[in-house]
């Protein structure tokens, strides 16, 4: 991890202090899944003519809120001025929706397009901004994910980004559907928009 930093971290705080708070947040293997998707952030970045800057430090803070305790979720949907119907969803949904709240909070960042990529990586959505797009990919493909399909991934995102999108829909959808899990409503019209071939 010596040799992680950020060149930019769009916060008062420090790279130091931003990487440091994170690693407090989480265990180590979802530490190195953060640095995993801020990698590949910037290479999408490089691919897609994108600020390479932003893409490092957004992914490197998606999963920021992700390990926080329920109770706490549930308070801050509660106190915060969220849709009480997350309620009903789980730490999955929440820790992207909600994680956005405790991104401002926690690492006072309030550049709004690294706030909509936050909200956005769990769930898509049928409008997706060029870092919306890398990070949703990014934590997708990053070099620890291995599932049947990830090469596939890999190689349709690092040739088209929307294409890579669409296919990320497509794979969590079916399986999600194979689970018979809930599914959150943004995330069918996400698939409608990026996966549907005509
Ligand atoms: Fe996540
Ligand atoms: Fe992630």
């Amino acid at each position: 991890m010596a040799d992680f930093s950020l060149p930019e971290t769009f916060s008062p705080l420090t790279s130091e202090q931003i990487i440091a708070k994170e690693k407090s947040m989480m265990d180590a293997r979802r530490f190195e899944h953060c640095i995993g998707v801020s990698r590949t952030a910037v290479k999408l970045a490089k691919l897609n003519h994108y600020d390479v800057n932003k893409a490092a430090l957004t992914g490197f803070i998606h999963d920021y809120a992700k390990q926080i305790p329920v109770p706490i979720y549930q308070q801050t949907i509660r106190e915060q001025g969220f849709d009480p119907d997350l309620l009903n969803y789980n730490r999955a949904i929440w820790h992207g929706i909600v994680g956005s709240w405790f991104i401002k909070h926690d690492l006072k960042i309030t550049d709004p397009e690294i706030i909509t990529a936050v909200k956005r990586h769990t769930t898509g959505d049928v409008t997706m901004t060029t870092l919306d797009k890398i990070v949703f990919v990014a934590d997708f493909i990053e070099p620890g994910r291995d599932f049947p399909g990830v090469e596939e991934a890999r190689k349709v995102a690092y040739a088209d980004l929307d294409a890579g999108v669409g296919y990320e829909l497509a794979h969590t959808l079916a399986f999600l559907i194979a689970q018979r899990a809930k599914i959150y409503p943004k995330t069918l019209l996400a698939y409608n928009q990026w996966a549907v071939k005509n």
